[in-house]
């Protein structure tokens, strides 16, 4: 039976992580494969570093470097390089002009989209990719045809290509490529749609920093995050692919919001009339508590702040002007040049890590399974890359002022605020504007839905209501 590889051995050693080697002698070849292939993916320096870091910062130990959070939400002030909502007729001729040479790049088939959907829609109670989620109000569309009905009408508005990347996690892969299947692409042609996986990331014992372990032979193994996005565009083709298919500019949203306006064109416009490798949209924050990542300027760079870092005292914070610093939510609706991707995944591991403290299920010694109790405090660390942390890696950002009410109404939680029910409301109010737009009174009690192959904004609905 195979050896320890001698490298690997004397990594282990150098990390003081040969507990993954516990039940070596049991493991038959082909496990012994598998747990080598895991480990051969493991960063351990990074992963060590990261733990020692946050075990400092969690007993108070840290030094004044490695405390640098705070002082970044403190140093932060609200974001520069704003394309704000038109508010005057100068203005409005600037987002048209903008939308024109979005159209242009559509047209000459320069765009492509990519969906982050490695996560489940477990918050939502629902176990399957959360893409599967129905929200049309009227017909229970799921999030996935709302947006493969975009892309349709899109293709055939413009009379381009547009290729549809979909990132998918272990978790969510099998399912998703089979609920495409199962409805034959929703007409897009199997060969137009990608589905690429995002890698993963060890969890490590909060205490010790060793790494934990699921199986005998398996890693307690989770996703890395839409950060993975970069490394797991490259790993797949995907950047070699845009390469020769003369694309060069990726639209990016996240699978929880149905009222995305995909490849919008006045976005794409000022990302390419502004010379940006990495473009945002930013909506006004409904309050300080509300649970988005905030855009602002650090140190001259464009950065996202995550909720969860921010004291709530920090997230109420006004400038000198009086100015509510962290207004700008992060929509997680992005456009970035595939020169930039390529160079950040040229540059491995760019993104840094972030840690998560959870509790994870985990063999002990004796190789029994432990369930850690919800009451303790977690008992690992878990990592992840966040993409937009590629922001201040940009050599050219904007943001881009989004329409809150029509574009950002995510789904994320059973119930309350960013729900089912918002965004089925959401989807209905949009379609009922549009409707008298066109002239036509709904009640508004009624719930509407209108496909994007009817109408991807009202002026194709009031002509196509005009045309009987
Ligand atoms: C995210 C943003 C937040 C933003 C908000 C807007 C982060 C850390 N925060 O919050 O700044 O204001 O969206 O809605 O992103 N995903 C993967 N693979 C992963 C992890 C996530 O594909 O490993 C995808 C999910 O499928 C989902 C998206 O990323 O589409 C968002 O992830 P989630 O963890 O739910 O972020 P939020 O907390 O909602």
């Amino acid at each position: 039976m195979a050896a320890v590889p001698a490298n690997l051995l004397a990594t282990l050693t150098e990390h003081q992580q040969t507990q993954v080697l516990r039940w070596w002698d049991q493991l038959n070849a082909s496990d012994r494969t598998q747990l080598i292939r895991q480990l051969e993916l493991v960063e351990f320096p990074l992963i060590r570093q990261i733990w020692q870091q946050a075990s400092q910062q969690a007993s108070g130990t840290a030094d004044s470097c490695s405390r640098s959070e705070g002082s970044r939400a403190d140093r932060a002030a609200a974001p520069r390089s704003v394309v704000r909502r038109p508010d005057s007729d100068s203005a409005r001729a600037e987002w048209a002009a903008a939308a024109r040479v979005g159209e242009d790049l559509l047209q000459r088939g320069r765009v492509a989209v990519v969906t982050v959907a490695g996560g489940q829609g477990s918050r939502l109670g629902f176990e399957h990719p959360k893409g599967m989620f129905p929200i049309g109000p009227v017909t229970g569309r799921t999030l996935f045809q709302i947006f493969a009905e975009q892309i349709l009408a899109l293709r055939r508005r413009h009379g381009a290509a547009l290729l549809w990347m979909i990132m998918t996690s272990d978790a969510t892969h099998e399912e998703t490529v089979g609920f495409f299947r199962e409805h034959d692409f929703f007409g897009l042609g199997a060969e137009t749609v990608e589905f690429f996986r995002q890698g993963s990331l060890p969890a490590v014992d909060a205490a010790t920093g060793r790494l934990l372990m699921c199986g005998r032979a398996d890693l307690c193994l989770s996703p890395d995050g839409h950060g993975g996005l970069v490394n797991a565009l490259r790993r797949s083709g995907m950047l070699r692919r845009m390469h020769d298919q003369g694309i060069e500019h990726i639209f990016y949203h996240q699978v929880d919001n149905p009222t995305v306006v995909m490849c919008s064109a006045p976005l794409l416009g000022f990302h390419l009339l502004r010379n940006s490798e990495l473009t945002t949209v930013a909506v006004r924050k409904l309050g300080p508590s509300e649970r988005m990542g905030v855009l602002v300027a650090v140190d001259e760079h464009t950065e996202i702040i995550e909720y969860s870092e921010l004291t709530a005292e920090q997230a109420a914070r006004s400038d000198a002007s009086g100015q509510w610093v962290f207004w700008a939510g992060n929509t997680a609706i992005h456009v970035f040049t595939r020169c930039f991707l390529e160079r950040l995944a040229d540059s491995e591991n760019s993104l840094p890590l972030h840690v998560a403290r959870k509790n994870v299920a985990f063999l002990d010694e004796a190789g029994r399974m432990v369930q850690p109790a919800d009451s303790q405090p977690p008992n690992a660390i878990k990592f992840e890359r966040f993409i937009f942390d590629a922001l201040p890696l940009a050599g050219t950002t904007l943001i881009v002022e989004g329409d809150r009410a029509r574009e950002f109404n995510p789904v994320k939680n059973h119930s309350g605020a960013d729900s089912p029910g918002t965004a089925r409301e959401a989807l209905s109010r949009i379609g009922r504007e549009w409707l008298a737009a066109a002239g036509v009174a709904v009640d508004p009690a009624q719930p509407v839905e209108i496909s994007p192959l009817t109408a991807l904004d009202p002026e194709e609905l009031s002509q196509k209501i005009e045309r009987g």
